[in-house]
């Protein structure tokens, strides 16, 4: 029989549910900390719990110290994973590749990129015609593709190669398992996507081996070889989190932010006359349809999240998208206003697997941002947007958008 913990899971990841997710977080929160003993799954959802877990010296990232993945590896005879991005390592290893990167994320290099993106934007507007656009195809998802493809080294003109794999594997980073004891009917075409992938960075990364270019997949390759800090197998790990991350994030704020002042009309028209306003319609968004919905932890050793015992092993669940709307936090929470004032959210995380990206995800959606609504004042949603199935990296497939 299913208990209400589990019901109200299910709810959350039917995709029927998608489009509008806060009426089910709304029943979450209210319900308080949801714990299923027999999956060892702890499922939070307010500001504080939230990030409570983020900030505890024992929450791991580390997705083989969860007591489901040592029983199935018991229960499999398996092998331990091969290399894995840093997003799920915890310290020393993730200290020292994390490390390795940030360089190419300081604000000093973010900032110099800016010309380009201004030039990228102008240019995919350009194109928009007279009759309605779709914001995602035509702006929202080429644009932060470029970037990443260009700060990586990655050819552009693979993007419909690799389009898919990345899709399938943003679409992996849902907790289905943990929602609902099974393994997801894409698992194994997610399997193969992530083969596929490392495969085809590992021939880009020889090709740069050869010829060393200005991009951080040849910075990387320079570092392994000056050294024994970087295994091949790390600079795949780390180039595909990368790939992922800037195709399948920043979309969704540019995406998320254009939807939410096209409903509040008067946020659209006052950012195309003050571009000075940006940065509080991106935080806004980030809080209240935050890109990222939810973000996981295992429990690295017995902990108490307010009056919650999580044994240790547990995976823990943080609804960040629920904790966004906390009335006990934020003031009308379910309303988009940008003039709030300070705005606080976890949208990127907190602790030390803050995102990375983000001074570059702000730098795109300011750019984005102002200069859609600076150059058609007078747009409108032209259709209700259409959204794909993903419940952790959600977003929309199509917005269409009459200037
Ligand atoms: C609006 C866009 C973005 C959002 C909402 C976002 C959100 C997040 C969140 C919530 C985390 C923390 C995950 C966790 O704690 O488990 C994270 C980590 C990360 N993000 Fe982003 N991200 C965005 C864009 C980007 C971009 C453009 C890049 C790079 C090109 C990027 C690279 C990373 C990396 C490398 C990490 C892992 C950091 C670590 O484990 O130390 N992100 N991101």
């Amino acid at each position: 029989m299913t208990t209400v913990a589990e019901g109200l899971l299910l709810e959350l990841l039917d995709p029927a549910n998608r489009a509008d997710p806060y009426p089910t977080y709304r029943r979450i929160r209210e319900r308080g900390a949801l714990q299923l003993p027999e999956s060892h799954v702890a499922v939070f959802s307010t500001f504080a719990e939230c990030d409570a877990v983020l900030r505890h010296p024992s929450s791991c990232s580390d997705r083989m110290k969860s007591t489901l993945a040592q029983r199935h590896m018991a229960e499999h005879d398996a092998e331990p994973r091969g290399a894995t991005s840093f997003l799920f390592l915890d310290a020393p290893d993730h200290t020292r590749l994390r490390g390795l990167v940030s360089k190419a994320f300081v604000p000093k290099v973010i900032n110099a990129l800016e010309p380009d993106i201004r030039t990228l934007v102008d240019g995919l507007l350009d194109t928009v015609s007279d009759g309605s656009f779709d914001a995602i195809a035509g702006l929202a998802y080429p644009l932060p593709v470029a970037v990443i493809c260009r700060l990586l080294g990655v050819p552009i003109e693979d993007e419909p190669k690799f389009r898919d794999a990345s899709a399938l594997l943003a679409q992996a980073l849902d907790p289905f398992m943990a929602m609902t004891g099974e393994v997801s009917e894409l698992f194994d075409q997610q399997m193969a996507a992530g083969r596929w992938l490392a495969d085809y960075l590992r021939d880009l990364i020889a090709q740069r081996r050869r010829r060393p270019g200005d991009d951080l997949m040849s910075a990387l390759i320079q570092v392994e070889e000056s050294g024994d800090q970087l295994t091949e197998d790390e600079i795949v790990a780390t180039c595909d989190l990368l790939l992922i991350a800037g195709h399948e994030t920043t979309v969704n704020l540019i995406a998320n932010a254009i939807l939410a002042m096209l409903r509040h009309p008067q946020q659209w028209t006052a950012l195309g006359s003050d571009p000075g306003r940006v940065s509080s319609v991106i935080e806004e968004t980030m809080r209240y349809d935050p890109p990222v919905q939810l973000v996981s932890r295992i429990a690295g050793a017995d902990m108490t999240i307010g009056d919650i015992d999580v044994p240790k092993g547990d995976t823990m669940l943080l609804l960040v998208a629920a904790a966004h709307r906390d009335a006990a936090v934020f003031d009308r929470a379910d309303e988009f206003d940008p003039d709030r004032g300070a705005i606080r959210h976890l949208g990127f995380g907190k602790g030390p697997h803050f995102c990375l990206g983000a001074p570059l995800a702000r730098l795109e959606a300011s750019v984005a941002l102002s200069a859609i609504t600076a150059r058609f004042p007078q747009a409108h949603l032209a259709a209700d947007p259409v959204y794909k199935a993903n419940l952790t990296l959600r977003g929309m497939s199509t917005l269409f958008v009459a200037p």
